[in-house]
């Protein structure tokens, strides 16, 4: 038994230099030391041995079965250095090589015109003042004076969410959230988005964007307001381009007018961007209505006011020649990185 036991221990030798896998390791193991495996089946035959023997082979077979059993696991830990050697091997990582270039974003076109709007403004002494998306009817149509049944407060015009709640349909809500807020003197701006509920096309988009103005004080008049818009117009498109006051009706605002501005384009003599005109409309603007001022605590009888408003979205479209509002809102990369300096 003794000499089994040595030639189970020389196959067992030659045998494990062979492996190349854990498998193969594992189907060693099972041949050797599993139940019905080699080593197990002299085992079993101890029973026929003698007494004097059997502690002789009992010390030796227990021996064996360490030295097989530390065979495996330092033949385990073999394979796992070499599955390591194998991997570095492959993923060599060159420490030296420039790293993968990553593309700075842009502003959007709409951040960049909003944020020269608001650079004008702030310059002259007006804060910026915010309001919700979703407002109430009160603050969008009510308090800005506008009748009951005013077209635009119609359900195919704007987004309703219930009885009280809408989309705003335009900035002229946060006029009424200053002055509810705050005590004359103002002089505020705001931005944001807006929504209407209009059919997209090239120059319509359910949701756009506004930035709109309110100043109320004491003796404020209209050439105050015409001074504000034509220093407006002239720091945004030019020293040369003309403001034409051209009168308007708005609910809000009384008298009420839109300004349109000479092309600054084509310098008026005629191109798409002004249909041929000459002229392209630019923003609404008016003085207070004394029911509005009323509407948010402010006496009419003390203090005027003027407010304008204007799209966004248009001026961004108007400076960079873009004759698709819809681009602006589709967020395709290759459109939005022409524009603007890196963030
Ligand atoms: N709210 C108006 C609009 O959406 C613009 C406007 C604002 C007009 C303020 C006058 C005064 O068309």
């Amino acid at each position: 038994m003794k000499e089994q036991l040595q030639q189970l221990k020389n196959e067992f030798d030659d045998e494990i230099t062979t492996i190349s896998s854990n498998e193969d390791l594992e189907n060693i193991r099972v041949k050797y030391l599993g139940k019905k495996g080699k080593l197990t089946a002299i085992l079993k035959m101890m029973g026929k041995l003698s007494a004097e023997e059997r502690p002789v082979i009992g010390k030796l077979a227990n021996e064996v079965r360490e030295y097989f059993t530390d065979s495996i696991e330092s033949n385990k830990e073999k394979l796992r250095l070499k599955e390591y050697e194998n991997i570095f091997s492959k993923e060599k990582i060159d420490v030296t090589k420039p790293g993968n270039d990553f593309s700075n974003g842009s502003l959007h076109p709409i951040t960049i015109t909003k944020n020269k709007i608001v650079d004008i403004f702030s310059r002259m002494g007006f804060t910026i003042e915010r309001g919700p998306e979703v407002d109430t009817i009160f603050n969008n149509f009510d308090a800005l004076n506008a009748p009951k049944d005013h077209p635009s407060r119609s359900k195919s015009d704007t987004f309703y969410f219930d009885a009280e709640k809408i989309l705003r349909t335009h900035t002229s809500t946060v006029q009424i959230r200053t002055m509810l807020k705050k005590k004359p003197p103002i002089k505020a701006i705001s931005y944001g988005r807006c929504f209407r509920n209009d059919e997209i096309d090239a120059t319509h988009s359910p949701m756009f964007n506004q930035i709109e103005g309110i100043v109320v004080g004491k003796n404020i008049t209209m050439a105050n307001l015409k001074y504000t818009m034509e220093t407006f117009v002239n720091e945004l498109f030019g020293e040369e381009v003309v403001s034409v006051f051209r009168t308007h009706n708005f609910p809000f605002t009384e008298p009420s007018a839109e300004v349109d501005i000479s092309c600054f384009k084509c310098k008026q003599k005629g191109c798409k961007f002004c249909s041929g005109t000459g002229f392209i409309e630019i923003l609404g603007c008016g003085m207070c209505h004394p029911n509005v001022l009323e509407k948010c605590g402010v006496d009419s009888e003390i203090y005027s006011g003027f407010a304008f408003g204007m799209g966004i979205d248009r001026i961004a479209m108007l400076n960079y020649e873009i004759d698709d509002i819809r681009y602006l809102y589709e967020n395709d990369i290759r459109f939005l990185k022409q524009f603007g300096r890196k963030i």
